[in-house]
């Protein structure tokens, strides 16, 4: 959909040619269009259009010539330069052309800025593609008047090809990531079940260099896997333990990158109350960012670094034999737990995935992403990932990858004073604490199954959906980590490499 353009902007017959405009104190705006500067100083001093950040201004050509049905100036404002700004910046242009259904678009990459143009065509690409999304296979019955249009394809037009053709090639790889993440999550929970992400790791299995393993239920029982197991009890859709592994040399570090994937969360015998149940749907969005930054593995072939995924899988609901308040349950390798609370069920199936892999794997670090607790949203909101660890290094680069994707995480501490709240009198540990510091304490529970090993815990309950807009992400899943996920593959096929 995106490439590089061969035509000059003037040559451009399409259905709307975008400028980027930087914010000015003399009311001079300047694109290099001689037409458009005129009409765009006249908008100035009329104060309607100053090329603020996220502003627009549509523009006609006069008579219906041979150039573009519609102008659009995007403001980039006056501050500092960000890739947030040009991702912001595409998720504008894609948003505007929708609404208006401009099937065909070129933008014009401003010169002279002080930010690389590979960087800039990156970010830019990123935000086009995700602004260009929408979920809505099933609604049938929409006006086509009032349907948003599709955008077709979208040219960039920029001096420095060969810098602007390698960004242009990365953000595509990251937004379509991002993509992959919110097709799963947007997946009903009656359509995406456990063996939907079995379905997936197959497929990518399919890509050389990678392959896939799913452990179905005779498996885990097998192994002892009685987290998984004992919160699928209670659930008609059989589970699934999906391990995609990409492997390059056995000298390069592994990754090994965990997610929760619970398909539906109704709470289980401790239910949920009915009120917004329906968003549990999204209780899987951890194992749709793994699975998805698996399919960029394929794509981009690292050679610095193995990865491995697992996406432990299953609904957790009430059926006659679901799990029980009281009863204790053996994760993989041999602990015991007590469940207090079935609701708290990520860090069960967590704790099976974590133990299963670094034994498995013997993996460099870890990486889980889960949307694990009501506790991160209230301490973070929904603009900071929750992150806990072990490692300050393998946080630095963690919180360093997130800030390039947009995804920033703030860390919450982990001391051992915490591990208190979780002991059990009738087990190793249980599965809740008290109400305070409930996100810590379901990280302090994690970090029992993950031993010496480095480790990041990413809480995206509060990221992954819902109140997370901005222009290049949609309302519902936000496909958040999938990109993070992506730099931070990215960051240590650098850092192998070079
Ligand atoms: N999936 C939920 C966490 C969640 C809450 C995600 C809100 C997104 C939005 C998780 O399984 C859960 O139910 N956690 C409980 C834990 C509690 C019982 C200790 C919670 O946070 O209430
Ligand atoms: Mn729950
Ligand atoms: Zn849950």
């Amino acid at each position: 959909m995106i490439k590089l353009s061969a035509k000059k902007p003037e040559q451009f017959a399409g259905d709307m040619l975008v400028y980027c405009v930087r914010q000015s104190k003399n009311k001079k705006i300047s694109c290099n269009n001689r037409i458009l500067d005129r009409v765009a100083s006249t908008a100035a001093s009329l104060k309607d259009f100053s090329g603020a950040e996220g502003e627009t201004l549509l523009v006609y050509p006069e008579k219906k010539e041979k150039g573009a049905k519609r102008f659009l100036l995007v403001g980039l404002g006056k501050e500092e330069l960000t890739r947030e700004l040009f991702r912001k910046t595409g998720g504008t242009i894609s948003g505007f052309a929708r609404k208006i259904k401009a099937a065909d678009l070129m933008v014009v990459l401003p010169e002279e800025l002080e930010f690389s143009v590979s960087e800039m065509a990156e970010c830019l690409t990123e935000g086009l593609v995700l602004g260009a999304y929408g979920f809505r296979k099933y609604i049938t019955d929409e006006e086509p008047d009032k349907k948003p249009g599709q955008i077709k394809s979208i040219q960039l037009s920029v001096r420095e090809t060969d810098q602007a053709k390698q960004g242009i090639k990365k953000g595509v790889v990251a937004a379509e990531t991002g993509i992959i993440a919110r097709d799963m999550a947007n997946e009903p929970g009656n359509v995406w079940t456990p063996t939907s992400f079995a379905r997936f790791g197959k497929k990518l299995a399919a890509h050389p260099g990678l392959s896939c393993t799913v452990l179905g239920k005779a498996e885990m029982k097998r192994l002892k896997m009685g987290g998984i197991l004992g919160v699928n009890s209670g659930s008609a859709q059989p589970p699934a333990m999906v391990i995609v592994e990409y492997r390059v040399s056995p000298k390069a570090p592994t990754l090994l990158m965990v997610g929760k994937g619970l398909t539906f969360d109704s709470g289980g015998i401790s239910i949920k109350p009915s009120n917004g149940m329906e968003e549990m749907k999204y209780d899987m969005c951890g194992g749709a960012a793994v699975l998805a930054a698996m399919q960029a593995v394929a794509r981009e072939k690292p050679k610095g670094v193995n990865v491995v995924a697992i996406v432990p899988a299953t609904e957790n609901l009430p059926g006659e034999a679901a799990l029980k308040p009281g009863d204790i349950i053996t994760i993989y390798g041999g602990k015991t737990v007590e469940v207090v609370n079935t609701d708290a069920e990520g860090r069960l199936i967590l704790a099976d995935a974590l133990a299963y892999g670094i034994k498995t794997f013997k993996p460099d670090a870890v990486v889980d992403l889960a949307t694990l607790t009501g506790a991160v949203v209230v301490g973070l909101g929904h603009h900071y990932s929750g992150l806990l660890s072990n490692d300050d290094a393998l946080t630095e680069k963690v919180i360093a990858s997130g800030e390039r994707a947009g995804e920033p995480s703030w860390r919450l501490p982990l001391g051992p004073e915490y591990r208190k709240q979780i002991k059990s009198e009738v087990a190793d540990i249980k599965n809740v604490g008290d109400r305070s510091g409930g996100a810590i304490t379901a990280a302090a529970f994690l970090k029992e199954f993950v031993g010496e090993t480095p480790w990041v815990h990413l809480d995206i309950a509060g990221t992954a959906y819902g109140f997370t807009e901005k222009s290049y992400i949609p309302k519902g899943p936000s496909g958040i980590g999938a990109r993070t996920l992506v730099e931070l593959i990215r960051s240590w096929e650098s850092t192998a490499t070079g």
